[in-house]
């Protein structure tokens, strides 16, 4: 293959085409399924279709075919991780594990860069945690200002000035 035909190359064929993205998405999952934070995550007992939705979907975005969208429609991935809780945690286990499945592949340095810096990129655009947000307001100092006990503690009203 001359350098000339390999500018001309998809991604995808250049890091080898389907096997390679079975190989990453196999490798990967292997680290899913003996992570004991990632593993409950996943719905299904099976993480054999997970697997296969991953690798179709890593297939079509790096220029492969485009069985993904034809099996599971647009990607919109930020909507279909929002049922998960995705924060810091996840995220660096979930780029632990595609770090070992990348490093398997033994690509060449231009193009393990880019592929590595994609799924950085795409894990962090996922956390939907907002680690940085202030934690919600259960500590402040009140004082109760009126109660009243008239139906008992069933349906009382305890009026708080917080501080
Ligand atoms: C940041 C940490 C991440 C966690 C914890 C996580 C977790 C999950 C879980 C629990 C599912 C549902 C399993 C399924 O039914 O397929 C899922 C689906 C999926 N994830 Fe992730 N994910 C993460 C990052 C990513 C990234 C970075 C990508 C892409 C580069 C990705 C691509 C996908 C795809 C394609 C699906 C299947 C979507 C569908 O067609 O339903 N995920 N992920």
């Amino acid at each position: 293959m001359t350098s000339q035909h390999d500018d001309q190359v998809t991604f995808y064929e250049a890091v080898g085409g389907e096997e390679a993205f079975t190989r990453l998405a196999r490798r990967f999952y292997e680290g899913v399924a003996a992570d004991p934070v990632l593993r409950p995550m996943y719905p299904e007992a099976d993480l054999g279709p997970a697997e296969e939705r991953l690798r179709l979907f890593l297939m079509q975005y790096w220029g492969g075919p485009s069985t993904y969208s034809e099996r599971r429609g647009h990607p919109r991935l930020r909507m279909r991780h929002f049922p998960y809780r995705i924060g810091a945690e996840e995220r660096d286990r979930w780029l632990t594990h595609m770090r070992a499945a990348v490093d398997d592949l033994d690509l060449p340095p231009h193009l393990e860069q880019p592929l590595w810096e994609y799924l950085v990129r795409a894990a962090y655009g996922l956390v939907n945690v907002p680690e940085d947000a202030e934690p919600p307001v259960i500590n402040r100092s009140f004082t109760i200002t009126s109660r009243d006990r008239r139906d008992g503690d069933e349906g009382e009203t305890i009026r708080v000035s917080l501080s």
